[in-house]
């Protein structure tokens, strides 16, 4: 273990993608793969805490996902809205505090109320962080904080702790959300897809093969333990004995 390895919980980011190729392997609809994905999610959330993880952020559906049919679009608005209703409950249970991140002005008036309702009450949660990312762009999100840059007083001093201040929900709880130290994508894909791609700058990236509907406690699991055992070096030389 590298003596820049924190001991404190990590920040996992995943791109939860595959669930198209998991359903037509099946020879079922995509739809099918996104519902059964929404299970893997309760799963890996469950999973999370036991593993030190303390932030989680899942990229559920990008900016560029609204190019999807109409119909699968439509699909996934409603299993969010579904999901967010009926785990509520549960999340306060485990002490998970949801917040979703994206834009909210292009999702459906009761979709951003189901949000809402599901960051209240969640609000106390103390144990896991898990941030919902839904038309998300992290192009957007770094535009939104530049115009919120040039609008404010503190130009002379911009940074890039105050610059992260800036991003996403941080401008909101005065806090920016530490960087990302796993990045994991499911689905064999090897790219960001506009995911994260500040918090990312030093993230240790894993990329595995598994469909999203697949990956559970014991994929979560392997991949900490695959973020274990790298060494971050964050540009410096680590090993100066003698
Ligand atoms: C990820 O699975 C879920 C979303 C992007 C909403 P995909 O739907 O991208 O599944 P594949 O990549 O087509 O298999
Ligand atoms: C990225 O997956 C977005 C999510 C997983 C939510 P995509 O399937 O949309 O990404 P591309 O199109 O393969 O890059
Ligand atoms: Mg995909």
């Amino acid at each position: 273990m590298s003596t820049l390895k924190r001991t404190s919980g990590i920040h996992v980011g995943i791109i939860m993608d595959g669930n198209g190729r998991w359903a037509e392997a099946r020879g079922q609809r995509r739809v099918d793969g996104h519902r059964e994905g929404a299970r893997a999610v309760r799963r890996v959330v469950q999973a999370a805490p036991g593993l030190g993880i303390t932030t989680l952020t899942l990229y559920a559906f990008s900016a560029d996902n609204w190019l999807r049919p109409a119909s699968e679009v439509a699909t996934l608005m409603s299993l969010f809205r579904h999901h967010l209703r009926t785990e509520s409950a549960g999340l306060v249970e485990q002490g998970v505090r949801l917040t979703v991140i994206g834009r909210r002005d292009r999702l459906h008036p009761a979709l951003v109320h189901s949000i809402q309702r599901a960051e209240t009450v969640t609000r106390a949660g103390g144990v896991l962080r898990l941030r919902l990312a839904v038309d998300y762009s992290a192009r957007d999100a770094i535009v939104q904080a530049a115009r919120r840059a040039a609008i404010g007083p503190s130009m002379a001093y911009m940074d890039r702790t105050v610059f992260a201040g800036l991003l996403g929900e941080a401008v909101n709880e005065g806090e920016a959300v530490r960087d990302l130290d796993l990045l994991v994508r499911t689905g064999g894909e090897q790219r960001l897809s506009d995911f994260l791609l500040w918090e990312a700058a030093y993230a240790e990236l894993l990329f595995v093969q598994v469909m999203w509907p697949d990956f559970g406690p014991v994929e979560l699991a392997r991949a900490v333990a695959e973020y274990r055992n790298r060494e971050r070096r964050f540009g410096r030389v680590i090993d100066q004995a003698g």
